[in-house]
This record gives structure tokens, sequence and C-alpha cells, in this order.
């Protein structure tokens, strides 16, 4: 059960190629950010005004807009920080269920590694409960571009802040490392859990 009073500790000490500066920046003060946040969204929220309610701009449209930016900011992160640590060495059902749904496991890969130069956000594989298969999902911001119904297994973090100490400009590099740490272990895991 989720408990958005509570922060998640980082799953692993280090990691190659992306600096301990860079994941400490990226979870104790970006995601602890937005899990402050929320809390601070879900106290307006007991005394917004309804009655002022409006589509253009009101008090309650903002803060239910933003509870689900901030919400996602949350979750997603933490799938991030979820996905690494590992050695990069895919295994499980999870990789039999990427042959499956992908033809292979490089095509998977390729079209993964390709929506991370195309998003301005996130790149995440999920599985969709509505169709029973894996997708590739690539959003721009953390409360847009998802389904409903899916569950995200996989998540990288394309946004500047993740790579750009560490890489500069070059976030094809970030990429490569980023799969250099996944943890297929946890991916699998929570896969077959679902
Ligand atoms: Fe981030």
């Amino acid at each position: 059960m989720k408990d958005y009073n509570q922060s998640k500790k980082l799953p692993f000490q280090k990691l190659n190629g992306i600096s301990e500066k860079t994941i400490a920046i990226h979870h104790n003060k970006l995601y602890q950010g937005y899990l402050k946040k929320w809390q601070e969204i879900q106290e307006k929220l007991k005394t917004a005004d309804k009655s002022s309610a409006n589509a253009t701009f009101s008090e309650l449209r903002e803060l239910k807009l933003e509870e689900t930016f901030a919400a996602n900011g949350v979750l997603l992160h933490e799938a991030y920080f979820d996905s690494l640590g590992g050695e990069g060495d895919p295994k499980g059902k999870i990789k039999e269920a990427l042959i499956k749904d992908f033809g292979s496991f490089e095509n998977w890969q390729e079209e993964f590694k390709a929506l991370g130069m195309a998003a301005r956000g996130w790149v995440i594989l999920a599985f969709d409960f509505n169709d029973g298969k894996l997708h590739n999902y690539l959003t721009d911001l953390h409360n847009q571009g998802g389904v409903w119904g899916t569950s995200p297994l996989l998540v990288l973090d394309v946004y500047e802040h993740a790579y750009f100490i560490d890489y500069g400009s070059d976030r094809k590099s970030y990429i490569e490392d980023f799969f250099k740490n996944i943890n297929w272990s946890v991916i699998d895991k929570k896969f077959q859990k679902l």
C-alpha cells in the first residue's frame, strides 16, 4: 500500500556512470519535493472553495490538476529509482513477456531507447490490464501521456536533471548507462506480482 507520508529510501548505494551527486539531488531534493507538495495539496483540498469551481481557473481546478502532477512525480520517481542498482542483465518472466509482446528483446530495447531520445520527460514500460500486454509509453509531463489501467514496471527519467551534471547534452550515453544499471530482478518481481 502506498503511503504518501513516507518517503522511499534509495534501493542502491552506487551506480555505474550516473554520479552520486546527481542521484542525491534527484532523490533528496526533487523526489522529496514532489512528496511535500502532494501533502500540501491534500491539506489545501480540505478547505478548497467548491462554490467557485470554474474550468478556466479556480482553486479547486488547480489543486486537482497539480495533485496528479505531484502524485505521479512521486510514483514515477520511485519506479525510476527501483529500476536501478542491478547489472543490466535481463532475466525471468519479464524477459519472456517482452519477447512475446515485442517479437524479440532487441526489438523492445530498440524502441525503448529511441523513446528515450524522443521524450521530454519519461519512458515507461508498463503492463496494460486491458489487453494483458506490455507497452512502452512516452510522456512529456508526469500527468500526461499515461493510459488508464496500466502498471509501470521499468521507468526511465529523461528530464535534464537526471543526466546533465554527468553527461552534458549527451543523452544517448546516459540512456546506455541506464541500461547497464537496470535491476531486472526487481522488474521481474514486480511483473510477477501483477
Ligand atoms: Fe526526475
